[in-house]
């Protein structure tokens, strides 16, 4: 179609994307095979075929054993690297990255070891692509938040580092205001904040996550549309929501990617744009996502720039590098 070659060659961001969600089956294997980690499939291809998921807790199980073969800050640089070198080759120049210290700390990494490989990695990213970077650290939310509150105080020394925080990991039964003691310390240490909300959870979940977290912006959201009060909210304060179709797909919070609501949110003057999530378990990165949309949604090119451009406004890029890549 001619539109791909557009959304190939356009320069994008990407801002919802789990580093751990990147891990591919390869190096998943690899890993283990190194670090004497056991795995429960025989090979490659039976992790792949492990990969159809229900619902969201049925990734979450896969995601967090996959990522029980990342020992050493190698591993993580390794993680990371390969993930630029994919986004390098999507034209992706600013990436903002999730990871998940507690998934480490419980196995007994140490709290600096995931954050230094990853920081190494997209140091050598800026160096060699010119890819600019931030790094959010999200509390799992299936924990409690004195197990937040004690991640946080491992971050301390490390502030330098670190861009945000947010939510992630299983939403329903998990509401934003579990921790919003958590989030308003925060941000008085001066954490911008993200949350995932409104993926499996309800239009509620994004008030609380807005007014209880001060959520600067809601990872995927699509479920806002079941509340117009709250589309209003977010139009108005042009509050971004990070989609990921791929993603949605894949854990079937939406049936067939023909009926996602990313053309209706987009109509409703809404800050939304594409991302990947977790491109090693969903099925492909972020030029993979446009080009599915593009064709199950017959996206034209004033939508595609839309999107193109929201990605960028919703980015923690400083104005004068917004107005570099206008
Ligand atoms: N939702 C919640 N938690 C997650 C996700 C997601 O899409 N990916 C990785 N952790
Ligand atoms: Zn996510």
């Amino acid at each position: 179609h001619p539109l791909d070659q557009l959304i190939m060659a356009l320069p994008k961001t990407e801002l919802h994307l789990h580093i751990e969600g990147s891990l591919e089956p390869e190096m998943m294997f690899a890993l283990a095979q190194k670090n004497g980690v056991a795995l429960p499939y025989a090979d490659v291809d039976a992790v792949r075929a492990a990969y159809q998921f229900d619902s969201l807790q049925s990734f979450l199980d896969l995601y967090y054993a996959g990522a029980s073969v990342l020992i050493t800050e190698q591993d993580f640089y390794d993680l990371t690297w390969a993930y630029v070198l994919r986004a390098h080759a999507d034209n992706i120049v600013h990436t903002e990255i999730f990871y998940d210290p507690q998934t480490h700390t419980a196995r007994g990494i140490a709290f600096a070891v995931p954050l230094a490989g990853i920081r190494r990695a997209l140091a050598d990213a800026l160096t060699q692509f010119g890819m600019t970077s931030k790094l959010i650290l999200c509390f799992l939310r299936h924990l409690s938040e004195a197990d937040g509150f004690a991640t946080l105080e491992q971050a301390l020394p490390y502030l330098s580092q670190i861009d945000g925080v947010g939510l992630d990991s299983s939403e329903l039964g998990h509401p934003p205001s579990k921790f919003a003691a958590l989030f308003a310390r925060c941000a008085e240490l001066g954490l911008p904040a993200v949350a995932h909300a409104g993926e499996e959870g309800p239009a509620a979940y994004i008030w609380e996550a807005l007014d209880l977290l001060k959520s600067t912006r809601i990872d995927h959201g699509v479920r806002c549309t079941e509340d117009a009060a709250l589309v209003a909210r977010l139009a108005a304060d042009r509050v971004p929501l990070t989609v990921c179709p791929l993603s949605n797909l894949k854990l079937c919070v939406v049936d067939d990617l023909a009926a996602h609501n990313l053309r209706t949110l987009l109509n409703a003057g809404l800050c939304a744009m594409v991302n990947s999530d977790d491109p090693a378990y969903f099925g492909g990165y972020l030029n993979t996502n446009l080009l599915a949309c593009r064709a199950a949604l017959d996206l034209n090119k004033a939508e595609i720039v839309q999107l193109i451009l929201n990605s960028f406004e919703a980015s923690w890029l400083s104005a004068e590098q917004k107005a570099a890549w206008q």
